[in-house]
């Protein structure tokens, strides 16, 4: 893999002008080609970031030679299907969380990757943030203790008439997959470990998707981790992990955060100021390239088993709620 990795990017939306603008802060990656449904926003978004290919369809940019991996920043609905097309083309893969709507869809682009034998990695970008590592390794290092409990939630407010994508069950909508999936990922990083009992509550909103839900995991030693996550109400967005021998908070917004504190008993607070350039989004970008360039088909931190971990804790929640999604 040569030093230059070249990036397309499939699709033009919110969070693919995130990814693409944080790029520049990735050195060694070149966005080589963009993918749009129109020519429109192919060549605007392109004017914007001085794209060189333009492709007007998803499956153009699959093909392009000159592309080496592709970020999918699509609703959820078509992860599985855009990173097929990516995979089956010999591209590698960043996918947006959730990786897809479901477990079984999960699986099966994992098996078209190992088939390919191509990279692919869930674009869980918060592992990959500097404070938000800080706190793994505090936690690896035993600076706590044994966790005992971890707190996340990330609900924000829309109103009824803006949640667009977020309400909408044909395209995945709801809390749980679109923010939910941060505290569940947030808990299986920290524990490295599956839960062995998932308890949950939702209030569902009239278009059939989750308005807000509540999730409590229990870990085989008794650890807990108090979740939760919202479209309508605004929550608070520290994180907090507590030990038997002291606390880390990763200030918020915990998955982006700038800033974690190790709290001891009887000693000064350990802040760590993580200042970062962008939205962060090119730490995972630059785990990718190191990735590829390493000739790895999976991140050792971001593995495939864990992103089908967490699929498996919201493919679980959903049916104590018994919400399906239309395409299941
Ligand atoms: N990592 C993060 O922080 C983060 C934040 C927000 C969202 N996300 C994830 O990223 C994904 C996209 O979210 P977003 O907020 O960027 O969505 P968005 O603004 O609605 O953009 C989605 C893009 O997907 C393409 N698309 C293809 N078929 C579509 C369809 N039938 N309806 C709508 N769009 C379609 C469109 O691009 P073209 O018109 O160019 O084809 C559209 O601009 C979601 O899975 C979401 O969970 C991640």
């Amino acid at each position: 893999m040569p030093d230059k990795i070249r990036w397309g990017i499939l699709s033009t939306g919110n969070i693919a002008n995130k990814f693409a603008s944080d790029l520049k802060h990735a050195e060694g990656a070149v966005i080589q080609a963009v993918g749009s449904r129109t020519q429109a926003s192919a060549d605007a978004f392109a004017g914007k970031y001085g794209i060189p290919n333009r492709h007007t369809s998803y499956e153009a940019l699959a093909a392009d030679p000159e592309v080496d991996v592709i970020y999918v920043g699509t609703p959820h609905n078509f992860h599985q299907e855009h990173s097929i097309l990516a995979l089956n083309a010999g591209k590698a893969v960043l996918c947006e969380k959730p990786f897809a709507i479901n477990c079984a869809e999960a699986k099966a682009v994992f098996a078209v990757a190992q088939a390919k034998q191509r990279f692919i990695m869930e674009a869980m970008w918060t592992w990959f943030i500097p404070a938000v590592a800080q706190a793994k390794s505090w936690v690896d290092e035993g600076r706590i203790g044994a966790v005992r409990m971890l707190h996340a939630n990330f609900g924000f407010r829309m109103d009824d008439e803006e949640r667009g994508r977020l309400r909408d069950k044909t395209l995945g909508g709801g809390s749980l997959l679109d923010v939910g999936v941060y505290p569940i990922a947030l808990a299986a990083f920290m524990l490295d470990k599956t839960p062995v009992s998932i308890q949950s509550a939702a209030c569902m909103e009239p278009a059939g998707v989750d308005e807000q839900a509540a999730f409590l995991l229990k870990y085989d030693r008794g650890e807990l981790a108090v979740l939760s996550s919202a479209i309508a109400t605004a929550t608070n967005y520290d994180a907090y992990i507590e030990g038997e021998a002291g606390m880390i908070h990763i200030h918020s917004p915990f998955w982006c955060s700038r800033r974690a504190t190790l709290l001891r008993p009887d000693e000064e607070p350990l802040v760590a100021e993580c200042p970062m350039p962008g939205n962060g989004m090119q730490y995972q970008a630059l785990e990718v390239m190191r990735c590829l360039r390493e000739g790895r088909l999976e991140s050792p931190t971001m593995t495939h088993a864990r992103t089908i971990e967490v699929m498996t804790i919201m493919d679980t929640i959903r049916a104590q709620w018994g919400l399906r999604y239309p395409m299941e």
